[in-house]
């Protein structure tokens, strides 16, 4: 049964869909046969090659963002987030492209490890870092941990036995309205240090007094998708004013301040997105005032971008497994993946739109739901989207702007294993990570 057959009054009303620039990799087209190509290679053909549901990686345009990056701030650090998504080979490709490497666990400390990059480029941060973890940090020589509480003050002052730079979260109280899952920046939540507390000037006091511990500046991450670039203005003028009172308070000069990550991209067409060039203007801008109000001299700006690097590379593809119409209700299309390798729906109420990959569809459309495989009623993929109204299960349908935090917030619920991530590239497909199978999934149950 096709959405035509359900709604055969739909042969009218035609569309001829393009590809939004702003949510496809940089070099997807239409083929000659009218399928989807990224990177010189067509989707269908990585479907028949390693199945569905595949996390497909468009690596030019990693490099194109990564490039993007350098040149709007050429005076500024910028570390990978490595949380958005992490291989082996994307961090080697960050870091050949001149970034450095943030993460918060020792797992992701081991990827880019053995990806072989310089520990002195390596960040590490997160709340509640296990002893363990500020251990084997210390010992790998990573560059900068970022505190996020006095404990850490002190379990890291008993670990170092070499000088360490640090720096010191804090949370300059900056309400971005993202959703509650991911607004990091305002007081009332469990990342960092308030501004100014008795608990702060503990931690920049024990720092500063620490033979090895060596305070360089401060962190802040304000949160998730803001697109409004006035919020990093902001962080630095509240962050530049505190620094220059522990130049007061403790004649020690900070020199460098880390602005986090949370830079928004569109997940679907018209979305808003964060702009790079005003973000450096608004940043500038910020610093000039807050120094010359301060009489501070400039610090060296760090920013974190995760999604902003690799969300758009990604497209996810899937099989459609089923179509079905609730009379006087939706009209699913349901695919062979779902909340396992794409939880931010049911997480975020993120929206997404997906597109028949094998051909170029140009007839009439329906509004329908694309659900996943998965035994839960959230499982949702993307709701109301226009779909061709021939589209037969068996096709193949591609979610685009599926690059960050799907592969590495995905889970095996339901004893689904987590699809592969491959690489395309000058019309070449690599696999990066291969899919988990019922074998990966028997190994960890040691009966
Ligand atoms: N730096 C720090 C300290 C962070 O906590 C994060 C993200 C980033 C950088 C990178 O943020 P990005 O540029 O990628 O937005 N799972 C959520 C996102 C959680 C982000 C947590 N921290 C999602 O799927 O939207």
């Amino acid at each position: 049964m096709t959405l035509l057959e359900i709604f055969p009054s739909l042969r009218s009303g035609m569309a001829s869909p393009r590809l939004d620039t702003t949510v496809w990799p940089s070099r997807t087209h239409y083929d000659e046969l009218g399928r989807i190509t990224v990177d010189g290679v067509a989707l269908d053909d990585v479907a028949d090659r390693y199945g569905t549901p595949t996390y497909v990686i468009g690596e030019t345009e990693i490099h194109t963002r990564c490039r993007s990056y350098r040149a709007h701030f050429p005076d500024a650090e910028i570390l990978y987030a490595a949380k958005a998504l992490l291989t082996r080979t994307i961090a080697g490709l960050v870091v050949d492209e001149g970034l450095g490497i943030d993460v918060c666990s020792a797992g992701e400390l081991a990827i880019a490890l053995s990806a072989g990059v310089d520990p002195r480029r390596i960040i590490l941060h997160g709340s509640g870092k296990p002893f363990a973890e500020l251990e084997y940090a210390v010992g790998a020589g990573v560059g900068r941990i970022v505190i996020d509480s006095l404990t850490e003050v002190s379990l890291l002052g008993a670990i170092v036995d070499r000088p360490q730079q640090v720096l010191l979260r804090l949370t300059p109280d900056i309400d971005v309205h993202g959703h509650p899952a991911v607004r990091t920046g305002v007081s009332d939540q469990k990342f960092g240090f308030a501004l100014h507390d008795e608990t702060t000037e503990e931690a920049i006091r024990t720092l500063i007094d620490h033979p090895l511990l060596d305070l360089r500046g401060f962190h802040c991450h304000l949160g998730s998708q803001i697109h409004d670039p006035d919020h990093y203005g902001e962080a630095v003028r509240r962050l530049v004013a505190r620094m220059a009172e522990v130049r007061h308070d403790y004649g020690v000069m900070l020199t460098q301040l880390d602005l986090g990550g949370g830079h928004a991209v569109a997940y679907r067409p018209g979305d808003a997105e964060l702009n790079l060039s005003e973000l450096a203007d608004i940043i500038d801008d910020a610093l000039d005032a807050a120094c010359a109000r301060n009489r501070f001299p400039r610090p060296v700006i760090a920013m974190e971008p995760g999604r902003g690097i690799v969300a758009r590379a990604g497209v996810t593809i899937y099989r459609v497994t089923a179509i079905k119409h609730v009379p006087g209700g939706r009209t699913f299309v349901i695919v062979d993946g779902g909340m396992n390798d794409n939880p931010r729906v049911a997480l975020y109420g993120a929206r997404y739109d997906a597109v028949v990959a094998g051909r170029h569809p140009t007839g009439p459309t329906v509004t329908a739901t694309v659900a996943g495989r998965y035994c839960e009623a959230g499982d949702i993929l993307a709701t109301d989207i226009r779909l061709p109204a021939d589209l037969r299960v068996g096709e193949l349908l591609a979610v685009p702007c599926t690059g960050a935090y799907q592969h590495s917030l995905a889970s095996a619920y339901n004893g689904v294993g987590r699809p592969p991530i491959v690489a395309l590239r000058d019309g070449r497909m690599r696999e990066l990570v291969r899919r988990e199978t019922a074998e990966d999934l028997l190994l960890r149950d040691l009966g």
